[in-house]
């Protein structure tokens, strides 16, 4: 792990303004900078950074945060990842926590494979310029598929000579151990007993061309090799074996190309080969990667969908393996991603289609010629079940299987529509099918619930006597406000309480407050008496909070809150920066949001900031207040609303009634005092 010293050196030096200036061009505009953002494709500049904050902020897609959190947008970085790239950049040593020696040796192992990768990524790709079979063989096999030289030095593509230990012998001489030759799989060691030493070693991919294999952030994790010769008997491709840093289904083959345009174009195209993905990235389709053969598996998916939603399968034009692949895309489905497909002509795939056409034609074709998974498979079956009814039944029930996939139900009854359409089944029928399989899939989970709702009916109240709304109908209506309101409204205010910690949290206030007086006589009210007094913005409101032991319902501004409460114990001040640079990206997110918020007006009108600003500061003893009696009125509402329920199934009805009465006069009386403080 990388030291808690080292990330804070890291945040220190890094100056937002110039990590992002590698990849947008920025403007001055007033104390900012401007650019167009890197995150959606607009003409006119909506992407703001602000050196003064340390922080940015893209209003076309809502996205902003520090330096790290854009790399971690910009290059898919992981937040280690970005760290190690920013201290690169600063010239800051990484010091590395203390780590026990399993973890430490576990690591130098990883990163020794890492790198005998990476030495033989760079010696195969020599052989293909320098060596002479290399260029008579390797190189001329990859200049016949078409392909550039640009593009095979962008894939880093290599040959690995044809004799028994060119490489191994290469990498042993360079000081490589061979332990991590055999544990990447690039050397095979087999026992030999007349061989020097008793084993004998020679290359895997002898004799093959070879595909390195990139993680997303660009590190070697494998090879394909691909045989030059036709020979039945050995497999078209070998691929490194799995590996403490090679896990096949959890890799991509050119993720580390196509991320970028993945999340630029939002769309993710699948193909099946090494061979598809290069082919396409030179026709200028960058967005597309390999499952490599296999059907894909969760893990890929997940990779995608870091980057996008959507995912247009390329199949070449195979029924075959079309109706086998079809079952996997029901997992694609699982993770809420849009699902197209597309098929090439007659006996093309990707590459060869790539090859006939026009980069212009391709790009035509693949944006013309996808179709919706769900109404593919719907047509696909339709075609074999034709006439014949028994089929046909359980192709709508195959289908149906898939819809229920999809964890969007708005979307789920778009497609039993469509589907009910083009089946010509009626759409009740479909909705049934759903819900019969919704129920079978539901069936294990609900066993918990249904011991619950026994133990519920078993306490229930009496039916004999008047439902609860018929003795007090005014309190009921005290119920007006629906579910989803109270949670937007508790949420509005836990937000308003965090903004104002965030801007004005270490101002000083004069507030004005009024304050009850004498004793509560039933459903009166208190006096209120006007007081004045000064206090530091987050004190005031950790004391009102505190006193009420309110506590946030939203979790990430729970953590907020609590860290600034912990800055203000330790500190006697609240530090946003380190709010910011957290490593927790929910916390980064919504803090950088909320102090960008005034900065959208700076967009389009330089004036309005100065002014808004102004005025809200001369208001903080009412912002401040009102947020924090809003906050408590939503709260006592809620208890009041549970008690309602309570009092339907408890027995001590005058008890439960008492506390709605108690809350109810409160609620009145915080009214009272929101009303005079405003
Ligand atoms: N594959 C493999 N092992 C094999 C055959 C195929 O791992 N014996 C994987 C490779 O990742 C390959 C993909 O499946 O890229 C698709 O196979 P195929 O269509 O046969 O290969 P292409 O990539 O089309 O290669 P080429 O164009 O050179 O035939
Ligand atoms: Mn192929």
């Amino acid at each position: 792990m990388i030291s808690r010293e080292t990330i804070d050196r890291v945040f220190e030096t890094a100056r937002v303004e110039e990590v992002i200036g590698e990849f947008v061009q920025l403007k001055k505009s007033g104390s900012n900078y401007k650019g167009l953002s890197p995150f959606s494709e607009e003409r006119t500049p909506s992407f703001m950074v602000s050196p003064v904050k340390q922080i940015w902020k893209d209003f076309s897609t809502g996205k902003g945060g520090n330096a790290v959190s854009f790399l971690m947008e910009q290059e898919h970085y992981t937040y280690p990842e970005a760290i190690r790239y920013l201290a690169k950049k600063y010239n800051i040593e990484i010091e590395e926590t203390e780590q026990t020696d399993e973890q430490k040796q576990h690591a130098d192992e990883r990163e020794s494979m890492f790198l005998v990768s990476e030495f033989a990524r760079d010696y195969f790709h020599k052989n293909l310029f320098e060596d002479e079979q290399g260029k008579a063989i390797g190189l001329s096999y990859f200049k016949e598929r078409g392909y550039t030289e640009e593009t095979i030095k962008k894939f880093q593509l290599g040959y690995s000579l044809n004799e028994w230990e060119a490489f191994t012998s290469e990498a042993l001489n360079k000081g490589y151990n061979l332990k991590y030759l055999e544990s990447t799989g690039l050397s095979i060691v087999k026992q030999d007993v007349l061989a020097e030493g008793g084993f004998k070693k020679f290359d895997r991919f002898k004799g093959r061309v070879m595909f390195p294999i990139h993680s997303m952030s660009g590190r070697v994790l494998g090879f394909g090799g691909r045989i030059l010769i036709t020979d039945k008997k050995a497999a078209k491709y070998l691929n490194s074996p799995d590996s403490d840093i090679y896990h096949k289904s959890n890799v991509l083959y050119g993720i580390h190309y196509a991320k970028q345009t993945i999340a630029r174009e939002d769309n993710c195209y699948l193909v099946e080969g090494y061979t598809d993905v290069i082919s396409l990235y030179q026709s200028g389709i960058q967005n597309v990667v390999a499952s490599s053969g296999t059907a894909l598996t969760e893990n890929q998916i997940r990779l995608i969908n870091r980057l996008t939603k959507n995912i247009t399968i390329l199949f070449d034009g195979d029924a075959a393996g079309i109706r086998a692949s079809i079952r996997g895309i029901d997992l694609i489905l699982e993770q809420g991603m849009n699902v197209r497909v597309l098929m090439f002509p007659d006996g093309d795939d990707p590459d060869s289609y790539s090859k006939k056409v026009t980069n212009e034609e391709l790009k035509d074709y693949l944006e013309n010629n996808s179709q919706d998974f769900i109404n593919f498979k719907v047509s696909l079956l339709m075609e074999e079940a034709q006439n014949d009814p028994v089929k046909k039944a359980g192709l709508i029930r195959d289908i149906v299987i898939s819809i229920s996939k999809i964890p969007d139900r708005i979307q789920r009854e778009v497609y039993i529509q469509e589907c009910s359409r083009i089946m010509d089944i009626s759409e009740s029928v479909l909705f049934n099918e759903l819900a019969q399989i919704d129920n079978k899939s539901k069936r294990e989970a609900s066993k918990n619930a249904k011991n619950i709702r026994s133990y519920q009916n078993k306490n229930s109240s009496d039916p004999n006597e008047p439902p609860i709304e018929a003795l007090y109908p005014e309190m009921m209506q005290l119920q007006k406000t629906s579910q989803v309101e109270k949670v937007n409204e508790l949420k509005k205010y836990e937000r308003e309480i965090i903004k104002i910690l965030l801007l004005y949290g270490n101002k000083e206030v004069d507030f004005v407050d009024y304050i009850e007086e004498g004793e509560v006589q039933g459903n009166e009210f208190k006096k209120l008496k006007k007081e004045q007094f000064q206090n530091v913005v987050s004190k005031e409101i950790y004391l009102n909070l505190q006193e009420d032991e309110i506590e946030f319902t939203d979790e990430t501004f729970k953590q907020i809150y609590y860290d600034v409460i912990n800055q203000l114990n330790q500190e006697e001040n609240i530090s946003v920066d380190i709010l910011v640079n957290s490593s927790n990206t929910n916390i980064s997110n919504m803090v950088t949001n909320i102090l960008m918020e005034d900065e959208i007006h700076v967009l389009s009108d330089w004036g309005r900031k100065d002014i808004e600003v102004k005025s809200k500061e001369s208001d903080l003893s009412k912002m401040v207040l009102d947020a924090i009696y809003n906050l408590r009125r939503i709260l006592i509402q809620e208890k009041i609303n549970s008690l309602l329920t309570d009092i339907s199934e408890e027995n001590s009805r005058d008890h439960v009634l008492e506390s709605i009465v108690n809350y109810t006069a409160l609620r009145q009386r915080l009214f009272e005092r929101l009303n005079r403080v405003l």
